[in-house]
């Protein structure tokens, strides 16, 4: 691990207070790249998320043929239609973006050519079954060369054909990948999920003029369709606000207003949970900016009670898991998260990175097979590592602000994937972080 690599969080020593804004949410991102990218005309994005993530998106457009340019946080996408992506002659590198490998496997399934997907070794463990065994009923030929259904992934393009499938996992990734094979195949394509995950693929294809229909947890869309350029704007990422909520809830004398945040339906579980632990949270000014909601948050420090967490509020707040487990730890009583296990298979085990790193820090926490068990009262110093995982390192440093003693944290540079500029908004608000000498 590199000395740079780590980072000292001591305990604020006042309130967390300012108003802020925040880079774009990185699933909304993804998708405006690549549906612009598939459309005809120059499609314009503002607000654009610079994580790592939505880089590697960007880079695997260019790979294949997209020409793509980004001023600052706006992107300009010149699409040529399904016609201007072109057999990629390297293989294209997701990096640590599951987003990126799957939604991209139900694209390039149906274009008449070959390419292969690679990623980090995260990303190489990861399940991508999930994604290959509707897509093969598509009549997709797509190959693991990692074995047991892991990347690094082959797909020889072929003409795809509708489904009907019921998914066994409520995932955003899965379903897009497969709405993105069946707006390319012949005839209908049904997909159905056990609970509704994250819908701004839905939300976002009418705006390029894509055809589809949604009724409960089924979404359905015809093929043989055509994209045509379009104008959006991001809003701010509600996964990444998450964690400056955490942070002034569980900070004696906190006050901040986050402006322009995303609050699609299908992502709040992460306001209600905090809401339900006694949190006040107040949402301001709602508004809907390209077919999301939007408002602005006004969080005070609070004092919180443990709680119970499972079913679809799990889906709904399945990011934000890693700061509500560290925001329980600073509540009066037992938080129970059950349902969770799909968090197994994120960008680490984070249901055991979580489990460890809190366990270390001075909680009692147990590790559920599909959860955690929380008892609350606080935490202390300690010296923890980030699994390499962003959404726990930012966590974790957010633990720092409100624990007894510093915490020392390695891996941060993770942070990148999502949220580059996480420390230097720490440090605006508190003055409380240093590298590790
Ligand atoms: C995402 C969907 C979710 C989420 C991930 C981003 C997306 O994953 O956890 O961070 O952009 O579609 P699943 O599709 O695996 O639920």
């Amino acid at each position: 691990m590199r000395m740079t690599d780590t980072l000292v969080i001591s305990p604020a020593s006042s309130g967390i207070r300012g108003d802020m804004t925040l880079p774009g949410d990185k699933s909304i991102s993804h998708r405006a790249v690549m549906f612009a990218a598939i459309a005809r005309g120059d499609s314009h994005i503002h607000n654009f998320s610079g994580g790592g993530d939505n880089r590697s998106t960007i880079r695997a457009f260019q790979t294949l043929g997209v020409e793509i340019t980004q001023t600052g946080t706006d992107v300009l996408v010149k699409g040529r239609g399904w016609e201007g992506l072109h057999a990629p002659g390297e293989t294209i590198d997701c990096g640590n973006s599951g987003t990126t490998m799957r939604l991209l496997s139900g694209l390039l399934a149906g274009r008449p050519f070959a390419s292969r997907l690679d990623g980090d070794a995260s990303l190489r463990s990861r399940p991508m079954g999930r994604v290959m065994a509707p897509l093969r009923e598509m009549g997709a030929d797509i190959l693991s060369e990692g074995g047991e259904n892991r990347a690094p992934l082959r797909i020889n393009g072929q003409s795809l054909h509708g489904i009907l499938y019921q998914s066994p996992v409520a995932s955003a990734q899965v379903k897009s990948a497969i709405l993105l094979a069946g707006l390319q195949g012949r005839g209908i394509t049904r997909v159905q999920e056990p609970v509704r995950s994250r819908d701004h693929t839905e939300r976002m294809l009418p705006a390029f003029g894509g055809r589809l229909q949604v009724s409960g947890t089924e979404v359905t869309i015809a093929g043989g369709q055509e994209l045509h350029a379009c104008e959006v704007e991001v809003p701010g990422d509600l996964s990444s606000a998450a964690f400056f909520l955490g942070a002034a809830l569980i900070v004696p004398g906190s006050e901040l207003y986050v402006r322009g945040i995303g609050l699609n339906p299908t992502r709040t579980g992460v306001l209600e949970v905090f809401q339900a632990m006694g949190a006040s949270i107040t949402i301001l000014h709602p508004r809907e900016v390209c077919g999301e909601p939007v408002g602005d948050l006004l969080v005070r420090s609070s004092i919180l009670r443990g709680i119970e967490i499972e079913g679809e509020l799990i889906v709904r707040a399945i990011d934000e898991v890693p700061i509500i487990a560290v925001v329980a730890a600073f509540a009066r009583g037992t938080t129970v998260i059950r349902g969770a296990q799909e968090l197994r298979v994120k960008e680490s085990d984070r249901l055991h990175a979580l489990a460890t790193t809190l366990l270390a820090l001075g909680a009692r926490v147990s590790e559920l097979p599909d959860g955690l068990v929380i008892e609350g009262g606080g935490l202390q110093g300690g010296r923890v590592q980030s699994f390499d995982d962003h959404r726990i390192a930012m966590a974790l440093s957010v633990a720092g602000l409100a624990a007894t003693d510093k915490i020392v944290l390695e891996g941060i540079a993770c942070v990148d994937i999502s949220f580059p500029g996480f420390y230097g908004l720490v440090r605006d608000l508190t003055g409380t972080t240093r590298p590790d000498p």
